[in-house]
């Protein structure tokens, strides 16, 4: 049976939809390691080399034209993030890397015997520059992922204290879609007297962000998940990074949000990054960015959540598939499934379906300690399924009705 989504007008937007199997269309479920990118953001990358390449700071027009875009980037990045200054926000390869650099800075203002608080269920981006910093005797406490997939709020209290000067956690997993509650954990860290940093990687596709209403003094992501190319976003709340001591050049800017760009960003990527925010926009109907982007994260969400819980109904028939991580009756989730099949590794199950052209992914995603905990580890960890705008409910079905197949149940 064919149907209408409500985006699927959209996918004509995202050239890479056109690519083909066997004569049937791939099937992008494996949207969590990475979205497909629409055509105005390969645009604009395409016209920032045609037209204004060229290195920041110089008089003449293309670098003129460079630092015009790099700010108005900086810009579009703030507002989608619900923040109001520019120099809020800066620019690095990829989320990681920006983390390592601010772990290193942040580690230059602890001394021995302070304390880390980090979750089982993050993003090893998000728990190994933390846990780096155990050389320089900084105690690092993890706090518990419960077998349903929520992490254990209590335990948070209980591993925040005076000595406590970070908290880093996730907004959403990566691996179980997992939708934290930053507030909760903001209120007990701020009460400590520390900082709460979060990763909102997986986040960030799926949800609008509110940096002021989260109340975070740090928060990252990476564009390449929302649409854009592989570009990583901080923001660190004003003035903080000032504070910091990162590593730079005598020569480079001292000021946020530079001091912790080292070397030539990506700047054609960066164009990229601005266009992404802007092609998201373009589904929302309002007035300013900020709201147009609200309003069109409202569509997006509606569109993955039945898609999603459409795969969800469908996978928890199937008697030998088990699905980890929260159930879809609360709203705040991830689009996001991960799931294993009785008997089958994980690369097996993922074989199969790429043989049928659908995209999926399996392992740990490097949210290794999540499905550690789990006792997922030695199975070859588990099937993860995505769903982003472009996706359909045909696709849903497909990927469905090949799990039935797989699993033995299906016709
Ligand atoms: C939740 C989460 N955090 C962090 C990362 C790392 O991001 P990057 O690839 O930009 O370093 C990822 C990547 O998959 C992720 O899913």
């Amino acid at each position: 049976m064919k149907t209408t989504d409500q985006l699927s007008k959209r996918r004509k937007d995202f050239p890479s939809l056109a690519r083909k199997l066997n004569g049937t269309p791939l099937a992008y479920l494996d949207g969590p390691a990475g979205s497909q990118v629409p055509r105005h953001v390969i645009n604009a990358i395409g016209s920032y080399y045609k037209t204004s390449n060229a290195n920041t700071c110089g008089a003449f027009p293309t670098s003129v034209d460079t630092d015009k875009m790099l700010e108005d980037a900086r810009s579009a990045v703030a507002t989608f993030l619900g923040a109001t200054d520019n120099r809020t926000i800066s620019f690095g390869a990829n989320m990681t890397t920006l983390n390592f650099s601010l772990s290193k800075a942040i580690a230059r203002a602890l001394k021995k015997g302070d304390e880390i608080v980090i979750t089982q269920l993050d993003h090893e981006a998000n728990r190994g520059p933390w846990l780096a910093l155990q050389d320089k005797k900084i105690v690092v406490n993890e706090v518990r992922l419960k077998p349903d997939g929520t992490l254990d709020y209590d335990d948070f209290e209980k591993k925040i204290n005076k000595r406590t000067r970070l908290v880093a956690m996730g907004l959403a997993s990566n691996a179980l879609g997992t939708v934290n509650d930053v507030r909760r954990v903001g209120e007990c860290t701020r009460a400590a007297g520390a900082w709460l940093l979060v990763d909102a990687v997986h986040f960030a596709p799926h949800f609008s962000i509110d940096v002021a209403s989260l109340d975070v003094d740090f928060l990252l992501c990476s564009a390449y998940k929302f649409y854009g190319p592989h570009v990583g976003v901080l923001y660190s709340r004003k003035g903080l990074l000032d504070q910091l001591e990162t590593d730079r050049l005598r020569v480079q800017d001292r000021n946020a949000p530079y001091r912790i760009e080292t070397g030539t960003l990506n700047h054609a990527a960066i164009a990229g990054v601005k266009a992404a925010i802007e092609y998201l926009a373009s589904i929302g109907q309002d007035k300013t960015l900020r709201s147009k982007l609200e309003s069109a994260y409202k569509v997006i969400h509606n569109h993955e959540y039945k898609l999603v819980q459409e795969i969800f109904e469908g996978l928890k028939k199937i008697p030998r598939v088990t699905i980890y991580g929260p159930s879809f009756d609360t709203s705040l989730r991830a689009p996001t499934i991960s799931f294993t099949i009785d008997g089958l590794m994980a690369k097996e199950v993922c074989e199969k379906l790429a043989a049928k052209g659908i995209c999926a992914w399996d392992g740990n995603f490097y949210a290794v300690r999540a499905i550690e905990v789990l006792g997922l580890l030695e199975k070859g960890g588990v099937t993860r399924v995505g769903v982003l705008l472009y996706n359909t409910t045909e696709e849903v079905r497909r990927l469905v009705k090949e799990i039935q197949r797989i699993a033995g149940s299906g016709t």
